[in-house]
């Protein structure tokens, strides 16, 4: 006989949070987002090989996660998942962009050599616009660094022609330098400590890896939680599916990839289990893999015990979803978040090893990122909200007088994303599991992760909560009914002002 649930599933939007007791610490700047992206032995005191200082990732989309939105968000503290419905070439180009942009150590692509002219370094400003040059003994970007040049040294009119750039350098001797592994925060001290407005960093051999200037420490400064690797690069991640990923994962990961998820609509399957293993078999345990999605016990279990690196959650929940209306597969998003959290719990008692778990889709409002961590999610994944925003890859037009952005499902006939869904056998698929559509243009990702993120540390204050793991043993949930959700918006007034956003 068929297996039924005792309880209906629910949404987040049928619950709400009752406060406890708030503390003279409970306050938001207290407050850590911090949580790990992947499995570790937690009862053995290891670290997460990774870790976000957002509880926030970005959908495997075409709509929501290319470089530009991987850079913005990583600067914010959280990853992206560059979307794996392209060829591996582009989708490796687009990880490779990631890993390139400067996140305060830049690459010299100005260097000259000491027995080069004046008018050469004046050319060559010209060209990249920089007005600092550093000299090494061969002129490369990683040379052996010899001096440093800038355009106040030199007054071009009063030098003679054909000055060689060895007589107006500052000489290694006479400079301050930084070595390799040195920290933003370290290099700014230098730097204000010695009155310079830039920091060569060498290695031990006197080459030179990067310039550190004033001007992108203030940058650092406006994004404190950015996430780093161990070469101050940001950190990415990478959709896969269970069709090319012998081929797929080697060229992401000399790409610069951090992490990878199997991205499926539905990953309790013989293909999710055969993929992990044949990643790990091949490419070793360091390579982290997500898998997903699941909602219920029996699917984190499997996908657990199959090495996932963390689980998704979510079955035709997603704002652009029309899974549950085309198969009738499912289940209500905070119910499932519930119970996968509770048996990544059980998994842990037994085995000692945490593996993380991420609530997939269907986050409307911004007090659902808070159920969701409350219910037990060590992180989210949202595709309608990142897609709403400037960074986000789709077109912004205007649709009857309002700023839009285009946004699709990776199920709907625009992505073609046909592999999400795949089930083996004979490729292709035959009906559409998601829609296109537009979503309100909601300005940069900076401003709006930030205000979404200081409603969340609001709420874990009022919960008593300074920290995710804290919110998820402190949190009291209740289910409303439906007619008190009507009582928790503005009612029986006449609102003035409608720009209240979620
Ligand atoms: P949202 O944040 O509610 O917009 O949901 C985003 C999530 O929906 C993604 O992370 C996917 O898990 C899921 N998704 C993406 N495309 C489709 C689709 O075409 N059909 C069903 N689910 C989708």
């Amino acid at each position: 006989m068929a297996f039924y649930f005792s309880e209906p599933s629910h949404t987040f939007g049928e619950y709400l949070l009752v406060p406890g007791y708030s503390s003279e610490n409970c306050i938001p700047s207290n407050v850590s987002l911090r949580t790990p992206l992947v499995r570790f032995n937690k009862k053995g005191g290891e670290e997460p090989a990774i870790s976000m200082n957002i509880p926030m990732v970005s959908a495997v989309m075409q709509a929501v996660s290319d470089d530009k939105l991987a850079i913005a968000l990583a600067k914010e503290g959280g990853i992206s998942f560059i979307y794996g419905s392209q060829s591996i070439e582009d989708q490796a180009a687009m990880v490779a962009r990631v890993k390139s942009y400067k996140a305060g150590y830049v690459t010299s692509d100005s260097n000259v050599r000491p027995d080069q002219t004046l008018e050469e370094v004046i050319a060559l400003s010209e060209k990249t616009g920089h007005s600092t040059c550093a000299v090494t003994e061969d002129g490369s970007a990683h040379g052996k660094l010899v001096g440093i040049i800038t355009s106040k040294d030199f007054r071009i009119s009063h030098c003679k022609s054909g000055a060689k750039v060895s007589e107006y350098m500052t000489p290694l001797s006479d400079m301050a330098v930084g070595h390799e592994g040195i920290t933003l925060s370290e290099a700014n001290e230098i730097i204000w400590d010695k009155k310079v407005n830039q920091l060569p960093v060498i290695d031990k051999d006197g080459k030179l890896v990067s310039l550190i200037f004033r001007k992108d420490y203030s940058t650092h400064e406006t994004y404190p939680n950015e996430l780093l690797d161990s070469n101050h690069r940001y950190i990415v991640g990478a959709g896969i599916n269970t069709r090319d990923y012998m081929e797929r994962v080697p060229a992401l990961i000399e790409a610069g990839a951090d992490v990878f998820v199997l991205d499926s609509s539905e990953g309790y399957s013989y293909w999710q289990a055969k993929a992990l293993k044949d990643i790990h078999e091949k490419f070793g345990k360091d390579v982290k893999v997500g898998a997903g999605n699941v909602v219920d016990a029996e699917g984190f279990r499997f996908l657990a015990e199959a090495g996932a690196d963390f689980v998704k959650i979510g079955i035709g929940g997603g704002s652009i979803c029309i899974t549950r209306e085309q198969k009738g597969i499912g289940r209500g998003q905070a119910t499932a978040t519930i119970e996968v959290a509770k048996a990544r719990d059980e998994y842990f008692k037994e085995t000692g090893i945490y593996v993380p778990v991420c609530s997939d889709g269907g986050i409307v409002h911004d007090y659902h990122v808070t159920l969701a961590l409350a219910m037990g999610a060590d992180f989210v994944m949202l595709g309608r909200y990142f897609a709403r925003f400037e960074e986000s890859p789709s077109n912004k037009l205007v649709v009857n007088g309002q700023y839009v952005k285009e946004y699709w499902g990776e199920g709907s006939n625009r992505a073609r994303n046909w592999q999400r869904y795949d089930l083996g056998g004979k490729k292709g698929m035959a009906f559409e599991e998601g829609v296109d559509s537009y979503v309100p243009y909601a300005g940069h990702l900076h401003d709006g992760v930030g205000m979404t993120l200081k409603k969340v540390a609001h709420t874990m204050c009022n919960c008593g909560a300074l920290t995710i793991p804290e919110l998820q043993e402190k949190a009291k949930l209740t289910l409303v009914s439906s007619v008190s959700i009507t009582e928790g918006g503005a009612h029986d007034v006449i609102v003035k002002n409608t720009s209240l956003q979620s």
